[in-house]
């Protein structure tokens, strides 16, 4: 079978990962979390201190750019790739809530964009890619053959987020944790550059009645029938 593109695009704690990644091992694809790759440039910015709760130095970050470098490494055990900044193993850092309430300022910045889109691209230039994120459909793969677009309503969201952190053994008000979705929303949608929107040829799916297993067969309906 001719391998595409899929790109998964949605608001944040829809349920992406887990689907993209259930996408990529059953058509034996390459996965790719561009979040992720938001997440560890933030924590990078956290690292050295240009950003924190009083103030985001956003030029000291474009000016170290280029000292972030960012690997996808697959780990066997987990069945996916996890993702190394400057050689290390950030995949839990990049997950805390800390790091989710800085994010969105850092994915505003058009250099950090820049660059994060750039290797996104090479890294599916050869298609047979799930890749998952807020602009893929639009800006990085506008071309994709398959584009789905999630949402899911913010309770629901922000109970999964939620139930994933008290998991970890992350101590969070079930209030903060919404708060944190609903303020990620308005900073996705709203920002200048590549703002979270659907694209005009994605299909929506709303996953707040879904089980995993439905909206999988749903998406693998859509891939059999390109
Ligand atoms: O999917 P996530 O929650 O891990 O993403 C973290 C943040 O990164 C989210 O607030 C929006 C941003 N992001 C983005 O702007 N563009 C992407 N392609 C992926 C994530």
């Amino acid at each position: 079978m001719k391998k595409i593109t899929i790109a998964i695009d949605g608001f944040s704690s829809t349920g992406k990962s887990t689907l993209a990644k259930q996408i990529a091992k059953t058509l034996g694809y390459a996965y790719v979390d561009t979040g992720a790759m938001y997440r560890a440039v933030t924590l990078y910015a956290m690292q050295n201190g240009f950003i924190d709760e009083f103030e985001f130095n956003k030029t000291a970050l474009i000016n170290n750019l280029s000292e972030i470098h960012l690997q996808f490494q697959f780990n066997p055990a987990l069945g996916f790739a996890e993702i190394y900044l400057n050689g290390v193993n950030v995949e839990k850092q990049i997950r805390s809530l800390e790091v989710s309430n800085f994010v969105s300022q850092v994915a505003e910045v058009s250099e950090v964009r820049a660059m994060l889109v750039r290797q996104q691209q090479q890294m599916g230039k050869d298609k047979g890619v799930v890749m998952d994120g807020r602009d893929i459909g639009t800006v990085v793969f506008p071309d994709a053959e398959l584009k789905v677009f999630m949402t899911a309503s913010p309770d629901v969201r922000a109970q999964r987020r939620f139930d994933e952190l008290t998991e970890k053994g992350q101590l969070v008000s079930y209030d903060r944790v919404l708060e944190n979705v609903l303020q990620r929303d308005y900073i996705d949608t709203h920002r200048e550059d590549s703002p979270l929107v659907k694209a005009q040829d994605a299909i929506e799916i709303d996953n707040s009645q879904l089980t995993r297993e439905q909206q999988f067969q749903k998406v693998l309906d859509l891939v059999n029938n390109i």
